[in-house]
């Protein structure tokens, strides 16, 4: 097998909400997130990101800590309620202040800044318009992008519009299992449709103004059936077109597959219009890909869309249960080159990792060796899809600290990086030792 090409981009990940705290401070505005979480029953151990890891104000701690890690490349998230309280109009100076000295810290550490500009942190006020089931959302969005492509030009080395709005969809819109908490089921498509329309929008925004390469960040799985039978493989195929091809259809190859215009029947005609197809395919830069897990999936005629997911119960498991299959990270990126041929983008894999529940022995190490296999794991695999000619050129892991996990709160601990929510304290665990022995030996 051979080895990284030598202008890989090695980075972490983080996003705002998961990680910054001072949700009062220095006026930022309420998201989404904040309402969430401080409604009693929706959070597993009925915490918020209200501190989460003060990286608000522990941020040049936290670049010294990736700086000695080895990494080239940090990708993070800008909260929108900070930068507009209100989610459209006025800017607030002091948020834009915020990320001013996040991104000089960083490049002068020569590490390359790829910003998310939405990763889940909706602004309260347009929630209550209707958040993203609202046409006008995806042009508040546009309408922000080219603010911060003013503000901050080619400081922001890659710029990556969305982070999974699969799972906006599905939990936060569908399922109510996230912020903004809403379960219309499928009423909820327009969610899909206004968020890719954003990004469409957002595109040509941040286009005008900065040079810097443009990507979106989607989780993505294979779908696997969970038996040979023919209603299972139709199930896996339907999840499939569900939790993949609704979003990169529209992006690389201006449609929606078949199937899902058919499942959303009459009510496709009142949210999708045919010129909103041609917004939504601008061309990118690259394909942010987040891998965790399949979907196995199998048919069950009561469920919504005749599926459900099973659990693979020949697999280990991370410790939030997820299934380890690093083979389905090489089926994935050779399915997506197969199917997208020329019209795929380079990919950057902007998320993979794990959560283990890890805790400072005695001797106040933290010895995560299962986050090291699976990150071994998932390496190789990546480079087994390289290796076939998959143009892949960035990996980052998620994530660089244990941080606020959504609906699972701290019970999920996904970092390089311990953080004691007491103490604040950080402790690099086992892994980012191994991951700094790895990239030194680059
Ligand atoms: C992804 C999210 C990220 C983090 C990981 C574990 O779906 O983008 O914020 O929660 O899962």
């Amino acid at each position: 097998m051979s080895d990284f090409p030598k202008h890989f981009v090695w980075g972490t990940a983080t996003a705002a909400y998961q990680i910054e705290g001072a949700v009062q401070q220095d006026g930022r505005g309420a998201s989404v997130w904040d309402l969430f979480t401080h409604t009693p029953g929706k959070i597993k151990d009925g915490s918020n990101g209200d501190r989460a890891c003060d990286h608000y104000y522990r941020f040049p701690e936290d670049i010294r800590l990736m700086k000695e890690l080895g990494v080239n490349a940090y990708r993070f998230s800008i909260a929108w309620p900070r930068i507009q309280p209100e989610g459209k109009g006025r800017v607030n100076p002091k948020g834009i202040a915020f990320y001013d000295r996040l991104l000089d810290g960083l490049l002068e550490q020569h590490i390359d800044p790829y910003a998310t500009l939405f990763h889940w942190d909706l602004p309260q006020a347009l929630e209550d318009q209707g958040g993203w089931m609202n046409r006008d959302t995806a042009y508040r969005f546009a309408e922000y992008a080219h603010l911060l492509a003013d503000a901050f030009q080619d400081r922001i080395k890659s710029w990556i519009t969305l982070n999974e709005p699969f799972v906006v969809l599905t939990l936060g819109y569908a399922l109510g299992q996230h912020a903004p908490g809403k379960a219309y089921g499928l009423q909820a498509m327009p969610v899909a449709h206004h968020q890719m329309l954003g990004h469409g929008l957002a595109v040509q925004a941040i286009r005008e103004i900065s040079q810097s390469p443009i990507g979106i960040t989607h989780s993505l799985a294979p779908a696997i059936p969970a038996t040979d039978r023919d209603e299972d493989i139709q199930a896996a195929t339907l999840m499939d077109e569900f939790h993949n091809g609704l979003f990169l259809d529209p992006l690389l190859r201006g449609q929606y597959p078949k199937s899902l215009v058919a499942l959303m029947g009459e009510q496709a005609e009142s949210f999708i219009r045919t010129e909103d197809l041609s917004v939504m395919s601008a061309p990118i830069d690259f394909l942010g890909v987040n891998y965790y897990a399949p979907d196995h999936v199998r048919a069950n005629s009561k469920a919504p869309l005749g599926l459900e997911m099973v659990p693979m119960p020949d697999r280990p498991k991370t410790g939030f249960g997820w299934p380890i299959v690093p083979e389905g990270l090489t089926q994935l990126l050779l399915d997506l080159k197969e199917r997208y041929a020329e019209k795929l983008p380079p990919i950057h894999i902007t998320e993979n990792g794990c959560s283990y529940p890890d805790l400072p022995d005695a001797a106040g190490k933290i010895d995560d060796s299962k986050r090291i296999e699976y990150l071994e794991l998932h390496l190789e695999a990546l480079l087994k899809a390289l290796d076939k000619g998959v143009d892949v050129r960035g990996y980052f892991c998620w994530s660089l600290l244990d941080n606020f996990e959504w609906a699972e709160g701290y019970t999920q601990r996904f970092g390089l990086v311990h953080v004691d929510f007491e103490t604040l304290k950080r402790t690099p665990k086992a892994s980012y030792h191994w991951l700094q022995q790895f990239l030194r030996g680059r």
